[in-house]
């Protein structure tokens, strides 16, 4: 381990590069006209495992995005590890906000490289590539057995990937997984993030009449889809900010004591963090604080409404239809399809009957948690603290990664999340970076993570 750390250390300048080169690639996965991009990218992950000399690598097709699968077997006895990962990234728009060039990387004067996909995900699962690398450098081999699976579909909603995983179960057959595409809770402030949310996405559309009308001669007679809309939104939640469809808390795993006196205790500001995003004070459900409500509890929130007139000024019209977004952040034991057929029954029990609704089910994920004291938790809670010189916190966070509760249900293997992004990388967001610290030190803590998890008992 000490030499792989060592050359890795030696040889963090080319990994930047290459990193660079990767992010280079606009592996847009929504968007179909970047479909050529996306090969590219799988291809370029691929030709890029081989060369650093992983066993057998190969992109193997799906109706969708390629899946990129590595492996590289050393020694039946000792435990596998199967790395996750994503090498597709969001589309950068709004374009107009980005500083630079979102496939252009550049490298700011505090170390940041600025790209689309650095944080999420492609800079963190190169983590993992670079680890073996220096392995495979130094040692010649990994301490222990390694499988890749990289794909090329998650911005989209992964579609492809569970019947993957179902037809492949001898091929992905490992003790656990191991992803880094979480967060950690601040700089140089280790974490390991334990329990995830999961999502159903849906979108309505309330029609009225067959056109735009003129809303003075109309208004007052004719239903406004738009108000129509509003007021069953507004429906949504109570006073307590609480989601009002029937039966939405009814699986909810609940918060134990211990995991709120836990969070209580964590270093979070909900005031100054509430300021980080230009906002004086936080909107919580109930008496949950704002660090429970982003990673434990469930909600629901318009991603997006639309209808009538949007351009500049006035234009008096009442319009045809109304249609809005609408995501639910699920936690564990919440099934996104029973979610979705209740919020679907709320619709269609309030739809007025001036209107007409329709209903789609975009798509879904369940939430996940993790037992902390599996031996390849406290293998990476090892590694990190031999990084950062300190204990790591066990976090639950509010973000979706659906495939950790299929490796469960289909593999029933766990998931390690040993992230390493930050709020300030703005995932998602325009001017999208990661910090050369947080791949430099994550390079180390995965190196170490597998040294460590070779060494627990099997
Ligand atoms: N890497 C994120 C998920 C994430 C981010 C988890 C930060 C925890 C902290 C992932 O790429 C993502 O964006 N997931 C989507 C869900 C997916 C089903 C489209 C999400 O959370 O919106
Ligand atoms: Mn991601
Ligand atoms: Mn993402």
């Amino acid at each position: 381990m000490q030499s792989a750390l060592q050359h890795a250390s030696h040889h963090f300048p080319d990994y930047v590069q290459e990193l660079i080169d990767l992010l280079k690639i606009q592996s847009i996965s929504t968007d179909s006209a970047y479909a050529g991009e996306v090969r590219r990218c799988a291809v370029w992950m691929a030709d890029h495992m081989k060369a650093i000399g992983i066993n057998k690598v190969e992109v193997m097709d799906t109706p969708g995005h390629p899946i990129v699968y590595g492996e590289h077997l050393v020694d039946p006895s000792k435990p596998t590890v199967l790395v996750y990962g994503h090498y597709d990234v969001q589309p950068p728009d709004p374009l107009d906000l980005w500083e630079s060039d979102p496939f252009e990387p550049i490298i700011k004067e505090d170390g940041r490289i600025v790209a689309r996909g650095s944080s999420d995900d492609k800079g963190q699962v190169f983590i993992h590539l670079k680890a073996i690398e220096a392995y495979l450098k130094t040692d010649g081999v990994p301490p222990l057995n390694l499988k890749f699976i990289i794909e090329g579909e998650e911005e989209s909603g992964s579609v492809n990937l569970t019947p993957f995983i179902e037809k492949h179960k001898e091929l992905l057959k490992a003790d656990v997984v191991v992803i880094s595409d979480t967060s950690m809770f601040a700089r140089g402030v280790p974490s390991i993030t334990y329990g995830l949310r999961g999502l159903a996405y849906v979108e309505v559309k309330l029609t009225g009449p067959d056109r735009d009308l003129h809303s003075g001669m109309y208004g007052g007679g004719i239903h406004n889809p738009l108000n129509a809309l509003a007021k069953m939104i507004a429906g949504l939640h109570d006073e307590d900010h609480q989601v009002t469809i029937e039966g939405f808390y009814d699986n909810v795993l609940d918060l134990t004591q211990e995991e709120r006196d836990t969070f209580a205790a964590l270093p979070f500001n909900p005031a100054e963090w509430a300021a980080s995003v230009g906002v004086d004070v936080t909107k919580t459900e109930g008496e949950y604080t704002a660090y429970e409500g982003t990673s434990a509890r469930p909600t629901l929130d318009v991603n997006g409404i639309w209808g009538g007139y949007q351009g500049e000024g006035a234009k008096t019209v009442l319009p045809s239809y109304a249609g809005a977004k609408i995501s639910m952040r699920l936690v564990p034991n919440q099934q996104p399809d029973e979610i979705t057929a209740k919020i679907k029954a709320y619709f269609e029990a309030n739809v007025p009957p001036t209107m007409k609704l329709e209903f789609k089910d975009l798509h879904g994920g369940k939430g996940a948690i993790v037992d902390t004291k599996h031996p390849a938790m406290q293998a990476a809670a090892k590694a990190l603290e031999d990084t950062y010189g300190k204990k790591p916190f066990f976090t639950r966070e509010g973000g979706s990664i659906p495939v950790v509760a299929e490796f469960k249900e289909i593999l029933g293997i766990d998931t390690v999340l040993m992230g390493f992004g930050l709020d300030e990388d703005a995932i998602h967001s325009p001017n999208e970076s990661f910090g050369q610290d947080r791949f430099r030190e994550g390079i180390l803590s995965a190196i170490r993570f597998l040294s460590h998890y070779a060494e627990t008992p099997a």
